[in-house]
C-alpha cells in the first residue's frame, strides 16, 4: 500500500483539489480502458466535491466524459431514495441531477428494499454483472472515495462490526446498533482491492480520530478506518488544516 498525506488550508481548498484528481483518473481510466468506476462515498464531506464536478462554471465538467463513468456506492443507509439520509440523494443532487450521466451508469443500492439483506444481496450480484466477475474474483474500482467518521468508522464499518471479519462477501447488511439501523456496505476486501483510494476528512471534529488512524496503533475494531489497507493500490488522505491539527510532525505528507 502506497499512503500519502495532503493538508489543505480549507474544505474548499480539498474539494478543488480532489476534484482535480477526480479528473485526472477519470480521463486516465478511460483512455486506458474506455471507462472508469467509482464508489461515492456518503455523509456531508464530499458533497462539496460533487457540487464542483457538475458544476458547468468550474473547470470539471466539461472535461470529465460522463458517459463512460459507472457511479456506484461505498455504502447506503436503509431507506429510500428520496429520503434525506439517503447517500444516492445527496450524490443525486449535488451531481449526477447536474449533469449529462447516463441513468444507465449509476448503479445504486436499492435502500428501500424492507429486507437489508436482499438489498446487499442485489447489489452484490450487480457487481459480478458489471465486473464480470468470476465466483473467487474481487471488482477492481478505479477509485474508491471514502469519509472517516469521528468514531473512527469509514463506508458503513463500525467498530466491533462483523463486517470487519467479512472475507467472502462483496457487499454486507450490517446491523448498527448505535444508529439503530440497518446498513449495506460494501466489505473490506472490496474496498482493498481499490487501484486508488481518496480519504476526504475535514473540520476540527476529525483531528483525533485522524491522528489516532494515522498515528496510533493497529487497533481497526476499534477504529474500522485502519482496515483500509489496499494490496495494490494508493491511499491518499486528503484533509484540511482543521482536521490535520493534531498529527505529529513526522506523519508523511503529499
Ligand atoms: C455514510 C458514509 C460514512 C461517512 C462518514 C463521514 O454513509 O455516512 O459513508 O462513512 O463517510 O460518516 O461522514 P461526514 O463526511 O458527514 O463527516
Amino acid at each position: 500500500m502506497r499512503l500519502e498525506i495532503q493538508v489543505f488550508s480549507s474544505a474548499a481548498d480539498l474539494a478543488q483539489a480532489a476534484a482535480k484528481q477526480f479528473v485526472t483518473f477519470a480521463l486516465a481510466a478511460v483512455y486506458d480502458k474506455g471507462i472508469f468506476s467509482v464508489a461515492l462515498s456518503g455523509g456531508s464531506t464530499p458533497k462539496e466535491l460533487y457540487e464542483l464536478l457538475a458544476d458547468e462554471r468550474e473547470r470539471y465538467s466539461s472535461q470529465l466524459p460522463w458517459n463512460d463513468i459507472h457511479f456506484f456506492w461505498t455504502d447506503e443507509r436503509h431507506v429510500p431514495p428520496e429520503n434525506l439520509q439517503s447517500n444516492y440523494r445527496m450524490a443525486h443532487e449535488a451531481m449526477l441531477s447536474r449533469a449529462s450521466v447516463n441513468e444507465a451508469n449509476v448503479h445504486r443500492i436499492r435502500g428501500e428494499l424492507a429486507d437489508a439483506a436482499k438489498a446487499s444481496n442485489e447489489y452484490e450480484d450487480e457487481l459480478r454483472r458489471f465486473f464480470q466477475l468470476t465466483p473467487n474474483d474481487l471488482p477492481r474500482f478505479d477509485l474508491i472515495l471514502l469519509g472517516l467518521g469521528a468514531d473512527g468508522h469509514t463506508a458503513s464499518i463500525f467498530a466491533g462490526s462483523e463486517v470487519l471479519d467479512e472475507r467472502d462477501r462483496l457487499v454486507a447488511a450490517t446491523w448498527v446498533e448505535k444508529l439503530e439501523s440497518f446498513r449495506i456496505t460494501l466489505t473490506p476486501p472490496v474496498l482493498n482491492n481499490a487501484a486508488t483510494i481518496i480519504f476526504l476528512v475535514s473540520g476540527a471534529g476529525k483531528a483525533e480520530v485522524l491522528r489516532d488512524v494515522l498515528e496510533g496503533d493497529f487497533d481497526p475494531d476499534r477504529l474500522p478506518a485502519q482496515i483500509i489497507k489496499p494490496v495494490d493500490g494508493m491511499v491518499y488522505w486528503f484533509v484540511d488544516q482543521p482536521a490535520a491539527r493534531l498529527l505529529s510532525k513526522r506523519t508523511s505528507r503529499g
